[in-house]
């Protein structure tokens, strides 16, 4: 029995390596299912998707749709054309999705429109926030999921409000979290930590992307200008999202503890991340890792879809307004930082549950 499993942008790919390595364990033990890995080419460098594929060990895809960088409305256009063509051509028994981005939504919609099933791993986070394109991802695949694999019991309340059916539901955890855990001992040191003459707890993480942050100069560089001063004294590593460079470049002179760096590769990202004073942050993904490694996190956001990395973990919603930070700056420094703790299910295990519940649902049916 086949399970196509979709993966098309960065922070797909720690979502799905667990999952293959669970069903290919499974298989090794005489489990009935088998998968065909689908890349739609959302994500195409080396920085943001080969590297990947080689430090989690995931597979070569068995099908690339190669559909690279365009509008969200072009790459979904073209990853529904491809991927009807290979669903038309050899139809699996099942189209499973993983997260919020642009081949997430692409694909169920297309799985679902030819009959396919489809199941969502990371189903039912909300920010609240439709101006986010990830948001109408998560709301329109959700409409269209048969069956949801939750990290939260927000998510379950979220999706049970929607009036889908408790058995349509499975709290299996977050698969995020079980490639971090699987990794926590293989992580990286960055080469150009002693380059920089860095020191591990003596400086600060950034990572933003989020158009609202980044695509406007003016209030990328105010922002910017608050993490400097409100780092103070410690330097400042800034890996650069392909998205966030386009703006950087109009920018001109950056603050002076402000280092950029090219994207990281997950050992080395997380490396960085685990070793810092404190990550400031747009991205959702990260909010999660810090929780799971304890380490304090500011988020550069109005909403979040993961409200128990806030109610639960080290996350703290500071806003878009770049005055926000230097309160929430001064409570990390005089070490007043909540410490956190671990949300349910998040235990490294979540993919052989999602595995285990698709045996039945496919095959013991
Ligand atoms: C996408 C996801 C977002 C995720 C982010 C992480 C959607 C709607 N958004 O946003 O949820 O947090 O990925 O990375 O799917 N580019 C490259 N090389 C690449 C890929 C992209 O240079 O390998 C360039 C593109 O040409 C484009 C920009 O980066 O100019 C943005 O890429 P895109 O995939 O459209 O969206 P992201 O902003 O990365």
């Amino acid at each position: 029995m086949l399970i196509d499993i979709i993966a098309g942008a960065r922070p797909n790919f720690m979502k799905i390596a667990p999952i293959i390595h669970a069903l290919q364990a499974r298989t090794k033990e005489g489990g009935p299912l088998r998968y065909r890995l689908v890349h739609t080419g959302q994500h195409y460098d080396t920085r943001m998707s080969h590297d990947f594929f080689v430090q989690l060990r995931i597979p070569q895809p068995d099908v690339n749709l190669e559909v690279g960088s365009g509008s969200q409305a072009a790459q979904t256009g073209s990853i529904m054309v491809r991927y009807e063509e290979l669903l038309l051509k050899s139809p699996p028994a099942l189209c499973l999705v993983v997260g919020d981005v642009t081949s997430t939504l692409a694909c169920a919609i297309t799985a679902k429109k030819l009959g396919v099933a489809v199941a969502h791993v990371e189903a039912g986070i909300r920010s609240g926030d439709i101006t986010m394109p990830e948001e109408v991802n998560r709301i329109v695949t959700d409409s269209l999921t048969d069956w949801f694999f939750t990290t939260s019991d927000v998510a379950n309340a979220n999706l049970r409000r929607a009036g889908f059916g408790e058995e349509q539901i499975f709290f299996v955890g977050n698969t995020m979290i079980d490639t971090l855990l699987a990794n926590m001992d293989r992580l990286e040191r960055p080469a150009f930590f002693a380059e920089l003459d860095l020191v591990p707890h003596r400086y600060f993480v950034t990572t933003l992307h989020r158009p609202a942050n980044v695509d406007r100069g003016d209030g990328f560089s105010q922002m910017l200008g608050a993490i400097a001063r409100g780092a103070r004294d410690l330097p400042v590593v800034f890996p650069v999202h392909p998205r966030t460079a386009k703006t950087l470049r109009a920018l001109g002179e950056l603050p002076a503890n402000v280092h950029l760096v090219e994207p990281q590769p997950y050992l080395q990202f997380n490396w960085l991340v685990k070793n810092a004073f404190a990550v400031i942050t747009d991205s959702g993904g990260i909010t999660e890792e810090t929780t799971v490694m304890g380490v304090p996190c500011l988020t550069l956001r109005d909403t979040t879809e993961r409200p128990e990395t806030i109610d639960i973990g080290t996350n703290v919603l500071v806003g878009t307004n770049p005055e926000a930070l230097a309160p929430a700056l001064e409570t990390l420094f005089a070490g007043d930082w909540k410490r956190g703790g671990i949300p349910p299910l998040w235990d490294g295990r979540a993919a052989s549950r999602i595995v285990e519940v698709l045996e039945q649902l496919l095959v013991q049916k």
